[in-house]
């Protein structure tokens, strides 16, 4: 049973193992009848502030509460007051007095806190510079769909340490996953994290483990995973990094040290013959784009859960 009350989703870290198997749960039952939710969000505004480009984000928290029978409000940061100074603080008190919600996709993980603490609606993260909460839901309703569980999988992350790395830690730990996370040294994931995750980790069964080495860190896992190697906010370090993760492209000899079984996984955009070859994302281990309409599934579980 759920023993906490889930009032914004921030990192991960306010659900529980089971608040996240109900959430997983609930995910699936929306994706099976949708029909039986479209009225579930009747009345209800959520707004949708955006600081970065979005495509997936956005298109599936904008679709998602159209089809529980809520309305949207797309808003961009550059036309909002906070564009010109206004601060955050009274923005999310006046937004507030208007809608039921706001996702948002920010910088700084400190805007989502505050916001959280200033405002007297659920703050949904929809990416900050750290966490992205919301598509390691989609990725895990995808391996439970996969694979009919998630306890005890292994899934491999190769690339930067960044805000994926971190919400798959948080996630993996908290449905008894083996994370392994395969970055060069001086791109690993921030310490505080992965301390969290790990203590986490172990009241669950599982394991966060730190390599080097993404062969290794490969062998035998049931997922490969991998993001881009430059985040938005870090254009102008994307050709050093190309170079300092040169060895960290996921290809078909990577894909062959993990299990004959093993799905790759991407949350997108993928940049082919950067951070993954094109016959792997395009191969039959990909499930992308499943993964990717797992988005709305998932994010529409969640609005149920922190809304209805
Ligand atoms: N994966 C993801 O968040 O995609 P977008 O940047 O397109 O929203
Ligand atoms: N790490 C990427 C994820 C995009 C969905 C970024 O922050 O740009």
């Amino acid at each position: 049973m759920t023993t906490k009350t889930i009032n914004h989703l921030l990192t991960l870290e306010e659900l529980t193992p089971s608040a996240l198997d109900d959430l997983l749960g609930l995910a699936a039952e929306v994706k099976r009848q949708p029909e039986a939710f479209q009225s579930a969000l009747a009345g209800k505004k959520v707004a949708l502030l955006f600081e970065k480009a979005s495509t997936r984000t956005r298109m599936s928290f904008e679709v998602g509460v159209v089809e529980l029978g809520g309305y949207p409000l797309f808003l961009s940061s550059s036309d909002l007051q906070i564009g010109r100074g206004e601060p955050l603080t009274d923005t999310i008190q006046v937004m507030s007095r208007y809608v039921d919600a706001l996702m948002i996709r920010t910088y700084a993980h400190a805007t989502v806190e505050t916001l959280a603490s200033a405002g007297s609606i659920p703050i949904i993260n929809g990416l900050t510079d750290s966490h992205h909460p919301c598509q390691v839901l989609a990725d895990l309703l995808t391996v439970e769909e996969v694979f009919g569980t998630r306890t005890g999988k292994t899934l491999t992350y190769i690339g930067d340490g960044n805000n994926m790395a971190h919400s798959l830690m948080i996630g993996g730990a908290l449905s008894g996953m083996h994370i392994r996370i395969a970055s060069p040294e001086a791109y690993t994931v921030e310490t505080e994290i992965f301390e969290r995750a790990n203590e986490l980790a172990a009241t669950t069964g599982g394991s966060i483990t730190l390599w080097q080495d993404p062969v290794a860190a490969a062998t035998g896992a049931d997922v490969i995973y991998t993001d881009v190697f430059a985040s938005m906010g870090q254009e102008a370090e994307a050709a050093e990094r190309l170079t300092q993760f040169a060895t960290f492209q996921v290809d078909a000899s990577l894909m062959q040290q993990a299990k004959s079984e093993a799905i790759f996984l991407h949350c997108l955009p993928a940049h082919r013959g950067e951070e993954v070859t094109a016959d792997v994302i395009d191969g039959p281990q990909s499930v992308v784009f499943n993964q990717a309409e797992n988005r709305l599934h998932a994010q529409k579980a969640l609005m149920l859960t922190l809304l209805a």
